[in-house]
């Protein structure tokens, strides 16, 4: 057969498969949809952890059920924090019966600043979300106590937080600051706003200033972790934990910074902030694989057959959007609005979605190198997806962005 005639003969099967691409290039993402597959996901849990103490962490892959941490864990906020999401949605009783039970059961928290920076995940995603949905005074009570513990960790010598003191005895890492620890300065944020201390302001600003210095490097990639003496500013050392290698770029690392900075911007309204929170999104943009969903270490050697984090995806896709709305040039804003919308519809995919366990999403990394949860679903991997479905969803018209760029 010549080339022309079978071209001819294949021409309404290459139409065909034409249609069915573009058709699917302009499917988007269906928000309630999804976080009607969230609300389900959250209710079986619930179910399930009743007359549990812990909370959930991890499903380890090919297992279906969640595995549990103490109330101590970095991670313990995170589901009442989901249980708060799912009712500031939906608004029921039943949400706010549960969101408020799991909330409780953390208050020892709050006196926990020898152990961990991460007051602020396990706090604020929890009593932050329950005072932000009740204005129940306990829930402002028990913040402010915790914004006190954090504001303890502070050390005006080196201008940051302590962030692991446990990594004093264990490694020799004096005063150690990691980029996670941005996040938590939204606490301090809320709390000098809301009858804790004005000075908590200060700390947050001298905190996130000397990060901006410390951490991230001329070309807008992050350092995991900073090491200094604890009696000068100078970093004595930049290292990593939980990325490949010191002069790696962690992907979850990266994501906190977008977001912390993000953050940052919008309690301060400090330009170099936001101009901070740009780059940095700009080089996890630009290291991102076709699917959107960044590998767990953007410098690991492996790639492509390195694991992906989803739940660095999540992050990222929450914090973007709120830079989007932060961001004055309209290009900029639309491209970052976009960029979230289509990771949180690749999330959302097949490839992502966990349909057979009681996690809404899978791939994650928790820690690598300490061979701790590889490729799992992490409830944080699930807390900033739906965070992230909540703000796109009240977004206006967010579904066009997504078409253009939906990998469905
Ligand atoms: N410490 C927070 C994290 O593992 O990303």
């Amino acid at each position: 057969m010549s080339y022309s005639r079978l071209f001819f003969v294949c021409l309404p099967l290459i139409l065909l498969v034409g249609c069915y691409q573009s058709h699917k290039k302009r499917e988007s993402l269906n928000f309630e949809q999804a976080l009607g597959h969230c609300a389900e996901k959250l209710a079986l849990t619930v179910r399930s952890l009743k007359e549990d103490k812990g909370m959930p962490r991890a499903i380890p892959s090919g297992q279906s059920e969640w595995s549990t941490s103490g109330i101590n864990s970095w991670t313990s906020g995170f589901f009442p924090g989901m249980l708060w999401q799912m009712y500031s949605h939906y608004g029921s009783e039943k949400w706010l019966q549960d969101a408020g039970h799991f909330t409780r059961l953390l208050e020892p928290v709050k006196n926990l600043p020898w152990k961990t920076h991460d007051l602020g995940f396990m706090m604020y995603c929890s009593y932050g979300k329950g005072y932000q949905y009740t204005r129940e005074p306990y829930y402002k009570d028990v913040l402010l106590e915790t914004a006190d513990s954090l504001a303890t960790l502070f050390n005006p010598r080196v201008g940051t937080i302590l962030s692991w003191p446990w990594m004093k005895r264990k490694k020799g890492w004096m005063h150690n600051t990691i980029i996670d620890n941005m996040m938590n300065l939204e606490l301090l944020f809320w709390a000098a706003q809301n009858g804790g201390s004005n000075g908590y302001y200060d700390i947050a600003v001298a905190h996130a200033k000397k990060t901006m210095k410390d951490h991230v490097r001329p070309d807008f990639s992050t350092y995991h972790v900073v090491v200094y003496d604890s009696l000068d500013p100078h970093p004595v050392k930049r290292v990593t934990f939980q990325g490949h290698a010191d002069e790696s770029t962690w992907a979850r690392g990266q994501a906190w910074a977008i977001y912390g900075f993000t953050m940052c911007h919008r309690e301060t309204g400090d330009e170099e902030f936001l101009k901070t929170a740009q780059h940095l999104a700009r080089f996890f943009l630009d290291h991102l694989p076709g699917d959107h969903i960044p590998y767990w270490d953007f410098n690991d050697p492996e790639i492509p057959e390195a694991e992906r984090d989803a739940s660095a995806a999540a992050i990222a896709a929450s914090a973007l959007l709120d830079l989007a709305s932060q961001t004055n040039e309209e290009v900029l804003a639309k491209e970052f609005k976009a960029k979230a919308l289509a990771i949180l519809s690749s999330l959302y995919s097949e490839a992502y979605r966990s349909d057979d366990s009681q996690a809404i999403l899978k791939h994650s990394v928790g820690n690598k190198p300490g061979n701790s949860e590889i490729d799992v679903s992490l409830v944080y991997a699930d807390y900033y997806f739906i965070e992230a479905l909540l703000k796109a969803r009240s977004m206006s018209d967010p579904a066009i962005a997504a078409s253009e760029y939906s990998i469905l």
